[in-house]
């Protein structure tokens, strides 16, 4: 069985790329099949993981063109066991084009339907709540929301939890949160503090225990076009996402 899980949140730089490419490295470094699908016409995940920009075709966006998924658009990345669709900026009009679809929710859905190889594919998203977005949440099991600890987190959580709720109601019934992650903590930071305690006060249990912290080796890494757990797998980022991919793995069973 595959868990299809989509990374987001529709404030931008919260951590969704930076969440997506190091968790998928890390489920892979622990033997699962992975595949990331970048659904961000900004392609960062893409560029993250080392897929040049002629390398991309198919694109995600050809994929939606079609609808059927072409096994041509899945590309080995440098990390064994992780796959990626990647995203350039055409992906950009397919926001617009989708609103003329028929079942247009459904068709990253259709998209995915055939692919079975794989325990997990990690989704990440557009940051915005558009048609992008929603498809994402249509075809995925679960959604894993980052909050970067900062004064304006739970800004916007509204509107994502609703959107969330009305997926469910309308469309895909099997949809739950998988974890809200608290990203770029600075523990030695009060403020930090504070939204960590008010965020696990709101959301209780969904908060995972493992919360990423700052650190400036997740921030160098994509401009090496490696995840930070190849770039360099003993700084407190890395090992926080090795972390995280326990968590989830430990709840699983
Ligand atoms: N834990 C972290 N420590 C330091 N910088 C981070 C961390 N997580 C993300 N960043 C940086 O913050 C910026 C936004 O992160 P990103 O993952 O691209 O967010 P999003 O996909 O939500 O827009 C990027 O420059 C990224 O490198
Ligand atoms: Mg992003």
């Amino acid at each position: 069985m595959t868990k299809i899980i989509s990374i987001a949140n529709q404030k931008g730089g919260v951590g969704k790329t930076t969440t997506t490419i190091n968790l998928a490295t890390s489920l892979s470094a622990i033997n699962k099949k992975v595949l990331l699908v970048d659904a961000d016409p900004q392609g960062n995940a893409s560029t993250g993981i080392g897929i040049a920009y002629k390398d991309r075709l198919p694109s995600l966006y050809d994929l939606i063109v079609k609808r059927e998924l072409d096994t041509n658009s899945i590309k080995k990345t440098i990390v064994p066991n992780l796959s990626i669709i990647s995203a350039n900026t055409n992906l950009a009009a397919a926001e617009v084009e989708l609103a003329n679809y028929e079942k247009r929710e459904f068709v990253l859905e259709d998209i995915l339907l055939n692919t079975k190889a794989y325990d997990f594919i990690l989704i990440d998203c557009p940051p915005a709540l558009g048609l992008l977005t929603i498809n994402s949440l249509v075809a995925s099991n679960s959604v894993i929301v980052p909050l970067q600890s900062e004064f304006f987190a739970l800004e916007g959580m509204s509107s994502l939890v609703n959107t969330i709720q009305l997926i469910k109601e309308n469309f895909n019934p099997k949809l739950n949160v998988e974890g809200i992650l608290l990203t770029m903590v600075d523990k030695r930071n009060t403020l930090s503090s504070l939204v960590e305690k008010d965020v696990r006060e709101h959301f209780g249990e969904i908060v995972y225990k493992t919360t990423i912290p700052r650190n400036v080796k997740i921030s160098e890494a994509p401009s090496h076009g490696k995840p930070a757990i190849i770039y360099d797998v003993n700084c407190s980022g890395s090992m926080a996402y090795i972390g995280l991919a326990r968590e989830i793995l430990n709840k699983q069973d």
